[in-house]
């Protein structure tokens, strides 16, 4: 199973940004982290973080039959894009949504999600464990899909 982890802008400053909300982690080290849990689990996972819009649309699209399921923290994106929703639905690659903070306990602007109601999920508010568990949630609902509901 091929899987892509998706962040979007300013989440390469994990560590040193705003870190009683996100954390004292670096992108990096929670990339790391998880494609050691993806690959002793004997998948492959591949990353990738852009601060722009249409890199992140383009990582998309090349994902298209090449990658079973997508992990994704669009950011501030996730409000506001309705380019990158498109492109999830366009590729029609399963993904789940996923935030470090928990974005319904924040200002109102982060309560809406352009990417939510498509997702097979969303996982908010757990720091870096968000993408464990959001990592765990994708390969479970791939599984059973692939075996036609009885995983
Ligand atoms: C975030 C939440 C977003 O509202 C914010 O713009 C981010 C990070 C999170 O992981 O908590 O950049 O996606």
């Amino acid at each position: 199973m091929h899987l892509l982890l998706l962040n979007g802008p300013n989440l390469n400053l994990l560590g040193q940004r705003e870190p009683g909300l996100y954390g004292h982690q670096t992108l990096v080290q929670i990339e790391m982290a998880l494609c050691e849990r993806a690959a002793a689990d004997g998948l492959k996972l591949d990353c990738f973080q852009s601060n722009f819009e249409g890199a992140l649309v383009e990582r998309i699209h090349q994902a298209m039959g090449q990658v079973d399921g997508i992990l994704i923290n669009a950011g501030a994106y996730t409000h506001t894009s309705i380019a990158i929703r498109d492109a999830l639905l366009g590729t029609a690659i399963p993904y789940v949504e996923l935030h470090l903070s928990n974005t319904h306990a924040r200002e109102p602007f982060r309560h809406r999600s352009f990417l939510a109601d498509r997702a097979i999920g969303v996982i908010t508010g757990f720091g870096p464990t968000s993408y464990d568990l959001a990592l765990e949630g994708l390969v479970r609902h791939l599984r059973k899909s692939v075996l036609g509901g009885e995983g």
